[in-house]
């Protein structure tokens, strides 16, 4: 099989990984704190690391990872219904994947998708277990119909954090330069933090978490990206800054400080990288001509 096609078919996979992390985090975030919830968000991270795994050999193939989101299936209004989708979903990825593992012919990408079908097997098994379990126990929707400043506020930190999380592992798969890709996975480690930060203060308070994205930058030569990366962390450290001095909740007061000074942090990081990058750009010298005409 080509290379091109098995990257095709990488990437559908990878949509739908994305898909399902969106679809159980945002059921994480509406059951609230408890072990079920934290059973569900353990899922969404194999999932993650599903991604992380079919994103770097997609790269590897010389391909570029999609950002596409796969199908989420968000219908149903009782917690053992969500279940029931969430077993839906596993048993789709389950059947992808096996039809995948038969067409492609390469060794190492076979093993890597037998490997992550095995996860979804049993990630079936948990949800079946777990629509008697949301019934057993009662379990509800906490979340509300909450919509003012501070809700849109929250919301709009998720829009953001989702979008950052999305555009740092672009950059990290695409960057050939090693200290670069792991500061840019490490920070959209921290983003995912804030994005769980946030969404689960809102759900927690009456408010109703909207995980949608909007465009991440996808510039593939390392300078651009973390210029791009730079400019949005300076935005939005200030824009944290500003709604930390318009809330009155002690505690929420406290949340958004944490992230701003995470914000901080990354412009700092990002910053180092940047110089380092084009200082070393330089020193490489002679005439690059790819570069040439910026
Ligand atoms: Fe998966
Ligand atoms: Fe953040
Ligand atoms: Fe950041």
């Amino acid at each position: 099989m080509e290379k091109s096609k098995i990257i095709e078919l990488l990437n559908l996979d990878l949509q739908d990984e994305h898909g399902a992390i969106i679809q159980y985090l945002s059921h994480a975030y509406a059951i609230g704190e408890g072990e079920m919830a934290c059973e569900i968000e353990a899922v969404a991270r194999d999932e993650m690391r599903h991604l992380d795994w079919l994103a770097e050999t997609i790269a590897a193939l010389g391909g570029q990872p999609s950002l596409k989101r796969g199908t989420m299936n968000m219908a149903g209004k009782a917690v053992p219904e969500w279940m029931g989708n969430n077993v839906g979903l596993e048993e789709g990825a389950i059947d992808s994947y096996k039809k995948h593992i038969k067409m492609i012919d390469d060794p190492k990408v076979k093993r890597l998708l037998q490997r992550i079908l095995a996860d979804e097997q049993a990630h079936r098994g948990k949800f079946e277990h777990f629509v008697e379990k949301a019934k057993k126990e009662g379990m509800k929707d906490i979340r509300g119909e909450r919509k003012d400043d501070v809700a849109k506020t929250l919301n709009w930190g998720i829009e953001h954090e989702y979008t950052v999380v999305l555009q740092y592992l672009f950059h990290s798969y695409m960057t050939g330069n090693e200290e670069a890709r792991k500061q840019l996975e490490d920070q959209a480690i921290n983003e995912m933090q804030h994005l769980g930060w946030l969404a689960e203060e809102l759900a927690g308070s009456g408010g109703s978490p909207r995980v949608e994205h909007t465009r991440p930058d996808q510039s593939t030569r390392t300078a651009d990206m973390l210029k791009a990366d730079l400019k949005i962390e300076k935005e939005v450290a200030e824009a944290y800054d500003k709604a930390s001095k318009e809330v009155d909740d002690a505690g929420l007061r406290e949340l958004l400080i944490r992230i701003r000074d995470n914000e901080r942090y990354h412009i700092d990081v990002f910053n180092d990288l940047l110089e380092d990058e084009e200082g070393g750009a330089k020193q490489g010298g002679g005439v690059n001509i790819m570069d040439s005409g910026e």
